[in-house]
């Protein structure tokens, strides 16, 4: 069976092209993104998705309400028979009918060390606290900010000559490593979710 994938974002869309390389590359095995959506029309990611000849929808999310702005999605994703959604820099918390449409099947990647420095500007929130470790998080989701069982993380250092530019990318580079290996994890199925502990099987 070829698992479906399909990715959202709002943005330049660095994470969603670390997901395509990892499928054509066969390191996420039978596996295509079958669809990738945007809130945002004027989206990079979407330009990025075309030219590699996958999907691209924009549906805009402007003057909607949440949940009924989360049912055009969610129609768009069944249309495409997606069984993981990505959020790859999605800027939108989902209602309560989008979690519930794929249960265990969201997963969003977030550029701190969670649950410190949730919500924006994360590597900046990391830089001024004065951290000495951050990193980046691929959780589950539900319908609150950043919150659901924590599939993969990594640490960065913190160096005294960073400003968040470089702290961001040291932290990016993370981030598109371990956002394969969590879809990974969660398409081959060998863990057990026990609370918030997501623990993998032998
Ligand atoms: C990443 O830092 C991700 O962790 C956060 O938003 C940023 C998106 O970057 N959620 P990109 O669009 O994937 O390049």
């Amino acid at each position: 069976m070829t698992h479906r994938i399909g990715v959202l974002l709002s943005g330049r869309g660095s994470n969603f092209e670390a997901l395509a390389d990892s499928v054509s590359a066969g390191r996420i095995p039978n596996a295509e993104i079958s669809v990738v959506i945007s809130n945002k029309p004027s989206a990079p990611g979407l330009e990025r998705a075309k030219s590699r000849g996958i999907p691209a929808r924009a549906i805009p999310s402007k003057g909607l309400e949440r949940e009924a702005y989360d049912r055009q999605v969610v129609a768009v994703l069944q249309e495409y028979k997606v069984n993981l959604i990505c959020l790859a820099g999605y800027m939108r918390l989902l209602s309560p009918h989008f979690v519930a449409a794929f249960p265990q099947r969201i997963l969003n990647i977030h550029p701190s060390l969670l649950p410190s420095f949730p919500g924006l500007e994360s590597q900046k929130q990391a830089l001024d606290y004065g951290v000495k470790f951050a990193g980046c998080t691929v959780h589950l989701v539900d319908e609150n900010l950043d919150a659901g069982p924590i599939i993969r993380q990594a640490v960065v250092p913190v160096l005294d000559t960073d400003d968040e530019h470089t702290l961001s990318e040291r932290i990016l580079k993370e981030e598109h490593r371990i956002y394969t290996e969590a879809v990974n994890i969660i398409l081959e199925g060998n863990y057990k979710i026990a609370g918030r502990r997501v623990i993998r099987s032998a």
